[in-house]
């Protein structure tokens, strides 16, 4: 018995073996998604800290959501009739693992407003009585169709203001001050030519009464424009004014603008933000088009775009946000209005290099302060003893291994530090070590204590 099962695993361990030896084929990331590699990383590294850095002189604190929430939550929060919920889900039913427990239909968040509102809500933040000032960075999840800045697996760099009224998280000036801080940060960054683009999109009342203006404006030409936009005519007619179809761009243009359904109160909170962004010098253009994808924004909303040319392809949008003053109320929580955006920090890396090396190529790795080569096998544990000296006190360094002739070491040295230390026979008998700086070609014996002085 105990043999038969023995050998009847072994027969299955070969099958499973064969099996893989025939199938030649690599296993590759999936669609969509991307492997950030060195030093790569090193440019998205800078770009998380310089956003904390200024998240933190603007009163910031980091929030952490799950990466996956109830379905539930983006069907209500985003919207079923927008492309994000009734397309690019990436949703699935989660088995019941116990017979007290229920299937759940789960997704991977497609966007992060939604999540942070429910933390909100969860949490009662809003019985602190302050404003909610959060930020976070992490990976977000759209099944749209991959290319050049937009993928399936994308990260979000965001923002979020909310607190009760009482908290003054309605005032214009919240969404003046997270637009000038947005403009400081992509200063700081360096990214070049950036446009902020705004408009008001009205309160929950005025946006019905716009949407039926567009069918009725549609309805006689909708016939006259493309395809897509005649289906959008019928399910989603703002999303008609988001389209680039060159072609039904004179129809577009004369369609009713949604500055003139705003109600008084609107107008008023806008023209207040224009007047802030004015009095702190924040450029802008009002784009009356500009409506943005998701159900829950109220008055105003935003993009900052980049030039063609920029690095982004067909993408311009480099960041997106708005007002979303129901959402915590469409959650089923208190009136907590707040505004924020979501910066697309896989278009800002590629800006950022497009802007460093003019190809999109990824910009070069910083270089370490030494490269110890050991001549000699007995010389790899002092080398490895120094490395940890020298690291302690700060400094970046790579051992190389006692085996390598010296050509081959000043080569491996080379590509990745600014010295060579040199640890021979005679160094380890006389505490000293050979250093080379590779920039200007000077060579020097020196004591190991003065090691740390001159890598610096
Ligand atoms: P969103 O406009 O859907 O807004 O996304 C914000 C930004 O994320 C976009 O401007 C873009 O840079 C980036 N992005 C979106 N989809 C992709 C993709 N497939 N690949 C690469 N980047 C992408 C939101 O997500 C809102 N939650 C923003 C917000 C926060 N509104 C208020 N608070």
């Amino acid at each position: 018995m105990h043999t038969n099962r023995a050998t009847q695993s072994r027969s299955l361990h070969w099958k499973f073996m064969s099996t893989l030896a025939k199938q030649t084929s690599v296993v590759k990331a999936v669609r969509g998604t991307r492997d950030l590699l060195p030093p790569e990383t090193a440019l998205w590294n800078h770009v998380e800290s310089v956003a904390r850095a200024v998240f933190a002189r603007y009163g910031f604190g980091e929030i952490r959501t799950p990466i996956f929430e109830d379905t539930q939550l983006f069907a209500r929060g985003v919207g079923e009739e927008t492309d994000i919920v009734s397309k690019e889900m990436y949703t699935w039913e989660d088995r019941a693992r116990a017979q007290s427990e229920k299937s759940q239909s789960l997704t991977l968040r497609p966007e992060n407003t939604a999540g942070v509102v429910r933390a909100y809500i969860e949490h009662k933040l809003g019985e602190r009585g302050d404003l909610q000032k959060l930020y976070y960075i992490g990976p977000q999840f759209r099944r749209e169709r991959p290319q050049r800045g937009r993928y399936r697996q994308f990260w979000q760099i965001g923002v979020e203001v909310l607190g009760p009224i009482s908290s003054g998280a309605e005032s214009p000036i919240r969404d003046a001050e997270v637009l000038e801080m947005l403009a400081t940060l992509l200063d700081e960054l360096g990214i070049k030519g950036w446009r902020l683009e705004l408009n008001s999109v009205g309160s929950a009342t005025d946006r019905p009464r716009y949407v039926a203006a567009l069918r009725e404006a549609l309805a006689p030409v909708k016939s006259r424009m493309c395809e897509d936009n005649q289906r959008r005519a019928e399910t989603n007619p703002l999303r008609v004014l988001d389209s680039k179809a060159p072609e039904d761009q004179h129809i577009i243009n004369a369609l009713p603008k949604i500055a003139d359904f705003l109600d008084d109160a609107s107008r008023e909170h806008f023209a207040a933000v224009l007047a802030a962004l004015d009095a702190c010098g924040v450029a802008y253009t009002v784009n009356p088009r500009l409506v943005r994808g998701l159900d829950y924004y109220t008055r105003t909303t935003f993009e900052f775009t980049v030039p063609d040319g920029s690095g982004l392809g067909t993408q311009n949008a480099l960041l997106g946000g708005g007002r979303y003053d129901g959402l915590s109320e469409m959650l089923g929580g208190p009136k907590a209005p707040g505004i924020g955006f979501a910066i697309g920090e896989d278009r800002l890396i590629l800006i950022l290099e497009e802007q460093a090396t003019g190809t999109g190529e990824p910009v070069a790795a910083q270089k370490l302060d030494a490269y110890i080569a050991p001549m000699g096998i007995e010389r790899n544990a002092a080398a490895l003893a120094l490395a940890r000296e020298l690291r302690r006190a700060g400094l970046s360094v790579e051992v190389g291994d006692g085996t390598f002739r010296l050509k081959k070491s000043f080569e491996a040295a080379d590509k990745v530090a600014r010295h060579i230390i040199i640890l021979g026979e005679d160094e380890l008998a006389t505490h000293t070590a050979t250093v080379k700086t590779f920039a200007t070609g000077e060579q020097v014996k020196i004591a190991q204590t003065e090691l740390q002085s001159l890598l610096r």
